[in-house]
């Protein structure tokens, strides 16, 4: 059984948009992966194919049904997990992208206008997820993004095995800066140790550069990743 990834949405037509190309289109064509984009609307039962109200207690926009999600979730259960995309979900990370690709696979359940009524998400044990601190119009891009981290992280998908690993995330540091030729461009230099052939060098060049971006741009993982460094050897706790 491949990978199968199930969404579920008011825009079926936006899947697999840019998932259509590059290594995750390769992978799809190759049937590495599956997709299947169901309309939310298909789950309706009246004349208007009525998705959502009012919100409770007032105010704007509109809430989508919890009767109309569940038939939906119902509808496609496969034994993969359920995802809601929500700017309100807890936020995507590399060891949730790790874990999912593990696993048989995901469907998605992508929200628009004010949200999902929240029974739903106790009831149907869906998780809530967001790819960051923004407010997307849909979830559908959201979905997008968790299925391409997904996807290229599958047995076969991506050409070099090595690529997988080494990255920014997966160390706790961003990933070192990347240069090729020519050695001056408009006179820029490449740093010259990397043209020194001293492979030990350039690791602990390499090592340092992650350390220093990762201390100066993203403050939070630079302060987890010293938490974690100042812990004293397991065996000594
Ligand atoms: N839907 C709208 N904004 C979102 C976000 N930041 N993450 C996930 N889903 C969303």
């Amino acid at each position: 059984m491949n990978w199968s990834a199930t969404i579920l949405t008011l825009y079926p037509e936006m899947f697999p948009g840019s998932l259509g190309h590059s290594l995750a289109g390769r992978a799809l064509a190759d049937g590495l992966w599956s997709l299947d984009a169901r309309n939310i609307r298909d789950f309706t039962t009246d004349r208007h194919r009525t998705v959502d109200d009012t919100p409770a207690g007032g105010g704007p926009g509109m809430v989508l049904r919890a009767d109309i999600i569940a038939a939906a979730v119902d509808g496609v259960a496969n034994g993969t997990p359920v995802i809601a995309l929500t700017p309100r979900g807890a936020p995507l990370t590399q060891a949730k992208v790790r874990e999912l690709a593990a696993g048989p696979g995901v469907t998605l359940l992508c929200g628009r206008f004010e949200g999902f009524d929240e029974r739903i998400f106790d009831a149907r044990a869906i998780e809530q997820v967001s790819i960051g601190d923004y407010i997307l119009s849909g979830g559908e891009v959201a979905a997008t993004v968790l299925l391409d981290a997904c996807v290229r992280l599958l047995p076969g998908v991506m050409g070099a095995a090595l690529s997988g690993v080494d990255e920014s995330f997966e160390t706790g540091l961003l990933e070192h800066p990347h240069y090729t030729r020519p050695p001056e461009w408009e006179g820029h230099l490449i740093p010259e140790v990397l043209r020194s052939g001293d492979h030990a060098k350039i690791a602990a060049w390499r090592l340092a550069r992650s350390e220093a971006d990762t201390r100066s741009r993203r403050p939070d993982l630079w302060q987890r990743h010293s938490d974690a460094a100042g812990q004293p050897p397991s065996g000594a706790r």
